[in-house]
């Protein structure tokens, strides 16, 4: 019966045909939101130069699929381009590969140009693949269309594949059960204004800790380590803190300098909107601030608990009063349980209206609104452009200026220390100007999410930036986007592989970067908690000079980022980013891959031999005559402090 059935079918050699859009796309990589079937990436008809494509996939920039054809097609054939709701600026490119090959390149193509016909012929091929590149010029707004795409075959149709998710692992050797005194070790405060640090420490609890130096009206909890009071004394005053335990003793200079610029070293803590989104509480931020405390990471340096958008309620009060929403029904209780733990409570609005979630924003209520959050105990703003838009004369700088300058002065005028976080997306080259309208940090880019593209696209693109970050001034990548997030009620595990995930925290830190973590902190695994507890990778970050890194070489696939320290030593990020070349961006035989970065100390401007320090495993790995190469794994870095060696 066998046999005369594959007779009647010619041994299999009826040529088939399957569309890409009837195959299980679930292992299709996109930048940004998801694929659509016979669709856009937003849920509109496929559209490309006014034509429209009833059949097709809609995907983002950077895109990547492979499948296995195990010899068996015939032909691909598929009409590519930029759909027409993608952002005027859009460019990508399309390639179609086969076993490690480009068989098929579509060249740069920007939006409004005609769908371009791929037909490829697939003879012996085993493995197909589909990329869409960002064009080299970053993910924004890149919607690409793989429409009428099919497949012809002979035998069995063609088979995604799933590549092997990467098993994660931890590199940071766990916190010593010694007093350990990390970092910041110099904090900023107003002259006679409410004083609150909590002094990071880890080790065995309990743990006392005392100090000597303070300026005068400042007091020092023992047990906590909680520093908190006022003192009118202006200027700068190193207190040197003992931390004892029954393992041991630690002991280190902190500065306090009072009356100057706040934020001297980035703000760290958590922010609600990567993973709550609009769905944030009263109980899950009180939550956080529990979390921060009780598993250790108060005591690496995290203070900041920020509520994002979603908390504001419907409508003022007569007098024109901003009000919570019934999801907080006791802002200033929550403030007082925040800063009874030594921590600090941030909150959101908008100059507009409205603000992006559209809630109530603070437009012609400023300095009402400032007085209200000053009252609850508020100690960080990020103030979210949004709907004013509606309320701008032009795109004008001074037009861009001025709501930011408005709410300056209004917490110019209260009697407490508020970080001023400037959330405009970059426009008008923020980073240029965010100091001289009084902001601390100010985001430079759209909104992260958690692809690979996403994230790599905003770390990696931080460069004109750099000059602008100091003490007191930070560039601000955006929100991280590791553990579980969601931007909603229902939370995953974010999209990013542990190499990914090392990249962005690496790169974070070489950038000075606000360190806000973006997940459930309820949630968090053993290795999220390890990403974010390496206090020698905290320290880059935290490094009281200040400076941004930059990229010292960019090839192709390989990028190095120095970022100088206080001590004369040098922070170095080597990455793999394998983000150009199509024919790397896929694994042909199923294996991992990985790549020799490296770096000559003469591309540094150094002469001498250097000791490098491998900071993510804490080790020192040696003194290097004339520079250092590793191998890197793919979308991974190696994170390394180099410094003149004896
Ligand atoms: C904008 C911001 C985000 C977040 C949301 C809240 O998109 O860029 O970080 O604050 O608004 O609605």
């Amino acid at each position: 019966m066998f046999v005369v059935l594959l007779l009647l079918t010619g041994c299999g050699s009826e040529v088939k045909t399957i569309y890409l859009d009837e195959m299980d796309l679930a292992s299709m990589q996109t930048g940004w939101g998801q694929n659509q079937l016979n669709k856009s990436v937003d849920g509109n008809p496929l559209t490309i130069a006014g034509q429209v494509f009833e059949k097709g996939v809609g995907t983002h920039a950077i895109s990547k699929f492979m499948m296995d054809l195990n010899g068996h097609g015939k032909q691909f054939s598929a009409k590519v381009g930029v759909d027409d709701e993608s952002g005027d600026k859009a460019t990508m490119e399309f390639f179609v590969m086969g076993d490690g090959k480009i068989l098929w390149q579509s060249g740069i193509m920007k939006k409004g140009d005609p769908a371009k016909a791929v037909d490829v012929k697939l003879n012996r091929i085993q493995k197909l693949a589909l990329y869409v590149s960002d064009g080299g010029d970053n993910i924004n707004y890149d919607h690409a269309d793989w429409a009428e795409s099919i497949i012809t075959f002979t035998g069995d149709a063609p088979v995604p594949v799933i590549p092997a998710k990467q098993e994660s692992y931890i590199l940071t050797p766990p916190t010593s059960p010694e007093p350990r005194i990390n970092y910041p070790r110099i904090f900023a405060a107003g002259q006679s204004k409410p004083f609150l640090f909590r002094i990071p420490v880890t080790g065995e609890q309990p743990i006392k800790i005392s100090a000597t130096g303070f300026p005068e009206g400042l007091k020092l909890d023992e047990n906590t380590g909680i520093i908190s009071g006022e003192t009118a004394n202006a200027g700068t005053c190193k207190i040197e803190v003992t931390a004892t335990n029954q393992k041991g003793t630690d002991v280190k200079e902190i500065e306090i300098v009072i009356g100057g610029k706040l934020a001297l070293t980035p703000p760290m803590g958590w922010n609600s909107w990567n993973c709550w989104g609009l769905s944030v509480d009263q109980q899950k931020v009180k939550a956080a601030a529990e979390i921060f405390v009780k598993s250790g990471l108060a005591g690496h340096g995290c203070a900041y608990i920020n509520i994002d958008d979603g908390w504001e309620a419907a409508e003022r009060t007569k007098n024109g009063e901003l009000l919570a929403n019934e999801k907080f029904p006791d802002m200033k209780a929550l403030a007082d349980d925040v800063h009874h733990l030594g921590l600090k409570l941030g909150i959101y609005s908008s100059p507009g209206p409205k603000t992006c979630g559209g809630y109530l924003g603070s437009w012609e209520h400023e300095m009402q609104d400032a007085q209200t959050w000053a009252g609850w105990g508020i100690d960080y703003l990020k103030y979210d452009w949004c709907s004013y838009d509606e309320i701008a004369a032009d795109n004008s700088l001074p037009e861009y200026h001025k709501p930011y300058l408005k709410m300056r002065k209004c917490l110019d005028a209260i009697n407490r220390d508020i970080i001023y976080s400037l959330c405009q997306y970059g426009m008008g080259n923020v980073w240029e100007w965010g100091g001289e309208v009084g902001g601390n940090l100010w985001r430079t880019t759209g909104d992260i999410n958690d692809s690979w593209a996403s994230m790599s696209g905003i770390g990696f693109g931080q460069e004109q930036s750099s000059p602008f970050a100091k003490p007191g001034n930070w560039n601000d990548p955006d929100m991280l986007v590791i553990g579980k997030v969601g931007w909603g009620p229902d939370l995953r595990e974010t999209k990013l592989t542990p190499d990914e995930q090392y990249t962005h925290i690496s790169l974070w830190s070489l950038l000075s970067s606000p360190l806000l973590i973006g997940c459930d902190l309820t949630q968090m695994d053993e290795f999220t908690m390890n990403l974010l507890t390496n206090d020698e990778v905290i320290g880059i970050n935290q490094d009281p000079l200040g400076r941004q890194a930059v990229k010292i070489s960019d090839e192709a696939n390989k990028q190095v980022w120095m970022k100088k320290l206080s001590d004369g030593s040098m922070a170095l990020g080597l990455f793999f980013t394998g983000s150009n070349i199509p024919e790397e961006a896929f694994s042909w035989d199923g294996n991992p891959q990985s790549a020799k970065v490296g770096i000559t100390w003469n591309e540094l401007g150094l002469q001498v031999k250097q000791t490098v320090r491998d900071l993510w495993r804490q080790k020192d790995l040696g003194v290097f005559d004339s520079g250092f190469e590793t191998d890197v794994p793919y979308h991974g870095v190696v994170l390394l402090k180099v410094s003149g060696a004896k």
